[in-house]
């Protein structure tokens, strides 16, 4: 069977970009792969949050995964720090990434910004800790949104410079799976601007625990242009703020672009924010009831975390120990 493995990092309030990018994505492909979802809090400390903040943080994204639909007694949730081969692994492949393709990667570019003597050596060296936790498990698939497609590509990259030197096919090379008419969604305020958590602005997002009002205000305010909607994806190309709308709606509503665009064919904003709205409520408000329940049990989120970690370590501990034979590392 094949695998998926993918991950968020627990930074707390997720947003409309993680659910539809990656989440909600997850939640249809469990059926069909074995599945790993990983809280990946070693990368989140790049950001240096409080102990309190990363404790809260971690069991809340594995409440938001299961009230969002993963079900934990078939996909396997699990912290990424409860699993040192990811970090063991990530040191080896540290020293098979030249510096050359690190410094391409444009997330780094972005998140350093003018300041990049300053930004810390985990920001830098974080697209290859994401290649060990995804090739630790020798993962097939990795659902996940636009953006981290770049990281992809380096992690196929390590994997290859690492089966080249040992003349081995040791790694098969992960596929992405970016999927579905959201996979890269944009601010409501600005339409050529990834929605994201660094956004000044909370009208820029929306939070997976806003309130039906809050919703219902930030899809009003949501920037548009003047012109009526037209029946087309090509007919809107230069209309970022349409398109992104649409392609919420389209994920919401599990249809595509295509089939989204005739159906508001010559109708107002308002009609698509009304409809989009509702949709919003219908799926958020569930799955936030959900989470609150889950979050009453911090015994049981607990468990499953356990569990999941302790499948995780076996598959991690058994493609470590193949890796530090093939090094000629000496094992206990
Ligand atoms: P993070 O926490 O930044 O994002 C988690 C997931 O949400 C997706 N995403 C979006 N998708 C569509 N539109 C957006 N505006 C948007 N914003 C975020 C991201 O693409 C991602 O799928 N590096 C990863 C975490 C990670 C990982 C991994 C993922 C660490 N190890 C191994 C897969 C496999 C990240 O940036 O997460």
């Amino acid at each position: 069977m094949n695998r998926i493995l993918s991950g968020i990092q627990p930074t707390g309030n997720l947003h409309l970009g993680n659910y539809l990018g990656a989440i909600h994505n997850w939640v249809a492909l469990q059926k069909s792969y074995e599945a790993f979802f990983c809280i990946v809090d070693l990368h989140a400390l790049t950001t240096h949050p409080s102990p309190e903040e990363i404790r809260a943080w971690t069991r809340e994204t594995a409440a938001n995964y299961i009230a969002a639909g993963i079900d934990p007694s078939h996909s396997h949730i699990f912290v990424q720090s409860m699993v040192p081969a990811h970090t063991e692994l990530s040191w080896i492949f540290s020293c098979f990434a030249p510096l050359g393709w690190l410094n391409r990667m444009t997330q780094f570019k972005e998140k350093a910004g003018k300041h990049r003597d300053q930004a810390n050596l985990g920001l830098y060296a974080y697209p290859v800790l994401m290649a060990a936790d995804i090739l630790v498990y020798k993962a097939t698939h990795v659902p996940v949104g636009e953006d981290q497609k770049q990281h992809l590509e380096l992690t196929r990259d390590i994997a290859g410079a690492f089966n080249h030197r040992y003349k081995r096919d040791f790694f098969k090379l992960p596929e992405p799976l970016i999927l579905g008419p959201a996979t890269r969604v944009m601010s409501l305020k600005e339409g050529t601007v990834k929605m994201s958590k660094s956004d000044p602005s909370d009208y820029s997002r929306i939070h997976l625990m806003d309130d039906a009002d809050t919703i219902a205000l930030k899809i009003r305010k949501a920037k548009t242009d003047p012109e009526l909607l037209a029946g087309t994806p090509e007919a809107m190309k230069n209309r970022p703020e349409a398109l992104n709308l649409l392609n919420i709606y389209g994920a919401l509503s599990n249809t595509s672009l295509e089939k989204a665009c005739p159906h508001f064919e010559g109708k107002s904003f308002s009609v698509l924010k009304a409809e989009l709205t509702d949709l919003l409520v219908a799926t958020l408000i569930p799955l936030q009831e959900r989470k609150k329940d889950l979050m009453k049990d911090p015994l049981y989120l607990d468990t499953i975390l356990k569990k999941g970690a302790e499948k995780a370590n076996t598959l991690a501990q058994h493609t470590l120990s193949e890796v530090k034979d093939m090094i000629g590392l000496l094992k206990n």
